[in-house]
């Protein structure tokens, strides 16, 4: 079978062989690259035209209880500079995201046991109080499914936990001994039987990734069924211990994302920050490759410079408004349009 074949397979929602999608991923031609891209655009728009989805982002906590080896947030990271933001703050953040026309707001912080799950919920219960057509969604780890069940209850609609990899013995080597995969895949599992909308990711190029690997996130990824799926490269901080390590490339990162779009043809794909930071058109070539969404920071201006995760973050500087402007101005320049919108996945549109 040539590469374009096995493109044509997976848009007509074939499953392929691995070693079908190891050649895919590890042998592309520029002209087989261009047809996969073209491919993957096309399927996004029989599912979402050419619309681009908003989500603004409040990191309100760089503190982490964890020490994940590639995160420049992890614990035993002295130099960085911890923040919490209040409620108050938190909720004026939401505010300034709902008139700068989000309708998502996507709430994440590093694993910080200060904020109770009573905080938690009160917060979520107050954004969609004061905005009730705003979907709420949570980035804030591991925690116990009682405690997904309180929030989801408080208002909460969607749920971000990048699995990080579906391998064990990967997960081994990117996580401190008491984290493991087994128990990050439950995370994701409890958090869809609860009825979240859920998103699942990798770092592309992260150490020690194989093709092998990626393989088994995909078979990971069609098995759990997420509704979206967050990759970006990988990116070395200088304070970690993968300090000296190479940054996963933006190449790698598109395939992905288009393989991933074919795959899951209406999955919510956010076109990362992480790849804006290794090129400075990298979401805009996330999207035409077949990323559908794009997410903004609107965390207060004194502290995203702290909000750290890999050297050279772009947007560290700017203010809400003006990364919402320029996000528009951008994906415009190519001939998508950013909405004003939820941005549901397909199955929990109009439910
Ligand atoms: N480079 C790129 N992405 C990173 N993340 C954490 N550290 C890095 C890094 N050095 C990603 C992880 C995490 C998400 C919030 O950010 O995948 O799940
Ligand atoms: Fe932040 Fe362009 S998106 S300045």
């Amino acid at each position: 079978m040539t590469n374009k074949e096995r493109i044509q397979l997976l848009a007509k929602g074939q499953m392929l062989e691995d070693d079908d999608f190891r050649a895919l991923l590890t042998s592309l031609t520029k002209e087989e690259e261009q047809f996969l891209y073209q491919e993957a655009d096309r399927v996004r728009r029989q599912h979402y035209g050419n619309t681009v989805y908003l989500r603004g982002l409040i990191e309100f906590s760089n503190f982490c209880r964890n020490d994940c080896l590639y995160c420049g947030l992890r614990r035993s990271n002295k130099n960085c500079d911890r923040y919490r933001l209040t409620r108050e703050q938190i909720l004026r953040c939401a505010d300034d995201g709902y008139n700068l026309g989000f309708r998502t707001i996507v709430l994440q912080s590093g694993e910080d046991p200060y904020y109770t799950d009573k905080m938690i919920c009160d917060i979520v219960s107050s954004i969609k109080k004061q905005h009730p057509d705003c979907a709420v969604t949570l980035s804030i780890g591991e925690k116990e499914k009682a405690s997904y069940q309180a929030y989801f209850e408080a208002g909460a609609d969607r749920y971000l936990l990048r699995h990080e990899t579906a391998n064990p013995e990967h997960y081994g080597k990117l996580h401190p001994a008491e984290l493991s995969c087994e128990h990050r895949k439950q995370c994701l599992r409890d958090l869809k039987e609860i009825g979240y909308q859920i998103g699942c990711g990798i770092m592309v190029g992260a150490p020690y990734q194989t093709v092998e690997h990626v393989i088994e996130d995909l078979h990971f990824m069609k098995e759990l069924q997420p509704h979206m799926v967050g990759i970006g490269p990988f990116i070395p901080h200088q304070d970690t211990p993968f300090r000296d390590r190479p940054a996963g490339t933006l190449e790698d990162t598109l395939h992905l994302l288009s393989v991933i779009r074919l795959m899951l043809p209406s999955v919510l794909l956010p076109a990362t920050t992480a790849l804006g930071t290794i090129h400075p058109m990298g979401r805009e070539m996330g999207i035409k490759a077949g990323a559908n969404v794009v997410m903004p920071n609107l965390s207060p201006q004194d502290v995203r410079g702290k909000y750290l995760l890999y050297d050279g973050k772009i947007c560290t500087g700017d203010e809400a408004a003006e990364c919402r402007s320029c996000m528009e101005r951008r994906m415009e320049a190519i001939g998508y349009q950013v909405v004003q919108s939820r941005g549901d996945h397909a199955s929990f549109q109009n439910v």
